[in-house]
């Protein structure tokens, strides 16, 4: 199936910046940072670690990372997020995924794009937007202050939505019973899944949209495809892919 409108094209170096010295720690930019977003289900964790195994091949150092969580802080706070015990306002929801992701920023991803890796994580500030604001209803604008001010204005240079009907996903996890799959039921998952489509819609230059319904193999193919966007990653193009399988938007 052929590509969206930026399928082959490579993504201009715009983030070969230095960013201003917010955190007293000068950090300075010349890494890659990749996200896999993308409802239940859609198999990003698989696709992450074989992404980072195509970068390891091509010579890229690669660091991979989960939301919420990667760091002390953030295991203890992925704990109390996920605990289907628990019951949360959405705003608590969004205040402690943005403080896990606060200290993952500042203690990982920064040092490993400082030191010119690639960053790989399994969710990141989109979950945010999708979940709390498009599944829960709170107001995007304030949740996108929330999450300027958690990565001092960090943002992903690509980022691979994993795209799959919620009942599909759901059905997926069926053994698996974390807070947001066990409370909330279909029609926020279906919410969170068309929230993810408008972001990619919204900002078509940093999204690729993979259909993660399909066989493991070709999803792997179009997300190596989709990095190799990245002119940092151009390498990675020289990795056999197989059959990529990008759908339209
Ligand atoms: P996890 O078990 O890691 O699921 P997945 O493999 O799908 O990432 O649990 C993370 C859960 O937290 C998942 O249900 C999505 C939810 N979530 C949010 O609601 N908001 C966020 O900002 C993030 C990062 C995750």
């Amino acid at each position: 199936m052929p590509g969206g409108p930026t399928a082959g094209r490579r993504i201009p170096a715009r983030r070969l910046v230095t960013l201003p010295d917010v955190t007293g720690g000068g950090w300075s930019r010349r890494g890659a940072f990749v996200t896999i977003e993308g409802p239940e289900g859609a198999g990003k964790t698989t696709q992450a670690e074989r992404l980072r195994r195509a970068s390891q091949d091509a010579g890229i150092e690669a660091v991979l990372v989960r939301e919420p969580g990667g760091t002390v802080v953030g295991e203890r706070v992925r704990q109390i997020l996920l605990d289907p015990a628990s019951v949360h306002a959405p705003r608590t929801d969004a205040l402690l995924f943005n403080a896990a992701r606060a200290q993952l920023v500042r203690d990982v991803i920064r040092p490993a794009l400082a030191r010119d890796a690639l960053v790989i994580s399994t969710r990141f500030a989109d979950s945010t937007l999708a979940y709390q604001g498009y599944g829960a209803g709170l107001p995007l604008d304030e949740l996108r202050v929330l999450e300027g001010f958690a990565t001092e204005s960090l943002r992903p240079d690509l980022t691979i939505l994993l795209d799959l009907p919620a009942e599909v996903g759901l059905g997926r996890k069926a053994n698996e019973t974390n807070r947001f799959e066990s409370a909330f039921g279909l029609d926020f998952h279906r919410r969170v899944r068309d929230g993810f489509l408008a972001l990619a819609a919204a900002e078509p230059e940093r999204f690729e949209v993979v259909d993660a319904s399909g066989a493991p193999d070709a999803i792997a193919a179009a997300v190596v495809t989709a990095a190799a966007r990245l002119d940092r990653l151009g390498r990675l193009a020289d990795e056999p892919t197989g059959d990529a399988m990008r759908i339209r938007r």
